[in-house]
């Protein structure tokens, strides 16, 4: 597929998907949120592809937030429809993949930037990464679902006070809260997000489609996560991947997942 915001690259079993708007600092417009999701939705679908890497171009920004230019005179019904939209095809399409999602965080992540890096299963940041929710300095609150995901990760008081004071916390203070699971130098960023992908990848598709399945259900209005996660425990057994992991156990020997 042909895009003009995105780029996308499959190699050995790992996708990476680039905005690549670096002039704009990679903010989201509406035909990069529209590629974002045509461009997730393939990566999911496509067996071969076992982890998803998204990240930005350019050595400044991951995404600076979304587009301020697109929806700086929208009226009350065109802002519940932005943040809806955005939701159902990039923010939570993107938590509810079945195919692991790392976000690669090179730089500012800020906004609908951060709240995509949030969407993510986990995120990897480079020690000059700088994040934040700064949406009330624009008299505007977090839409794309900044306002649950930060508190779930870092924890109500710390999400109240950076969302409310509109800063910026950088990589270390990042990784001090739980919000990034790792910090390395820029230039070894994505090496070592690879290298994560690739721990990732020696094990069953199937069976962490089915935990992403039951850690996001613990975080889902109206669902419990404990029955989702017996539910989904239970379908495993029924699986081609349990048989080989379970064998090549007794076997002594590395499982071959058949990702089925
Ligand atoms: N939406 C639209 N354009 C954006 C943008 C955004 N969220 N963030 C950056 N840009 C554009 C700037 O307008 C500028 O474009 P121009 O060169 O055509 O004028 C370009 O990206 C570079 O940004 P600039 O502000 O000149 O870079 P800087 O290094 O001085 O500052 C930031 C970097 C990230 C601090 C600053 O760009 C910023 O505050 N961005 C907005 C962050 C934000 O509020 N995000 C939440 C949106 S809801």
């Amino acid at each position: 597929m042909n895009y003009n915001n995105i780029l996308s690259e499959n190699q050995n079993g790992i996708t990476t998907i680039t905005i690549n708007r670096p002039t704009k600092l990679n903010a989201l417009n509406k035909e990069t949120i529209e590629e974002l999701h045509n461009a997730f939705k393939a990566a999911d679908e496509e067996s071969s592809v076992k982890v998803i890497i998204i990240t930005g171009s350019g050595e400044k920004a991951f995404v600076a937030g979304a587009d301020i230019s697109e929806f700086a005179d929208f009226s009350v019904a065109q802002g519940e429809r932005l943040a809806s939209e955005g939701q159902a095809k990039l923010f939570d399409f993107v938590a509810h993949l079945s195919t692991p999602v790392i976000a690669a965080v090179n730089g500012f992540a800020l906004g609908g930037g951060l709240e995509l890096a949030m969407a993510a299963h986990f995120r990897i940041a480079s020690d000059n990464a700088k994040m934040g929710l700064p949406e009330v300095s624009l008299g505007v609150i977090p839409g794309y679902g900044g306002t649950q995901r930060l508190p779930q990760l870092i924890g109500k008081g710390r999400a109240m006070e950076l969302i409310m004071s509109a800063g910026m916390i950088d990589a270390n203070l990042a990784l001090q809260y739980g919000l990034v699971n790792h910090v390395t130098a820029p230039e070894g960023l994505m090496d070592f997000t690879q290298k994560i992908a690739g721990k990732i990848m020696r094990n069953s598709s199937v069976a962490i489609a089915a935990a992403i399945a039951a850690i996001n259900a613990g975080y889902e209005d109206g669902e419990n996560g404990f029955d989702e996660e017996i539910t989904q425990f239970g379908k495993c057994f029924g699986t081609a991947d349990f048989r080989e992991g379970t064998q090549a156990f007794l076997e002594k020997r590395k499982p071959n997942f058949p990702g089925k």
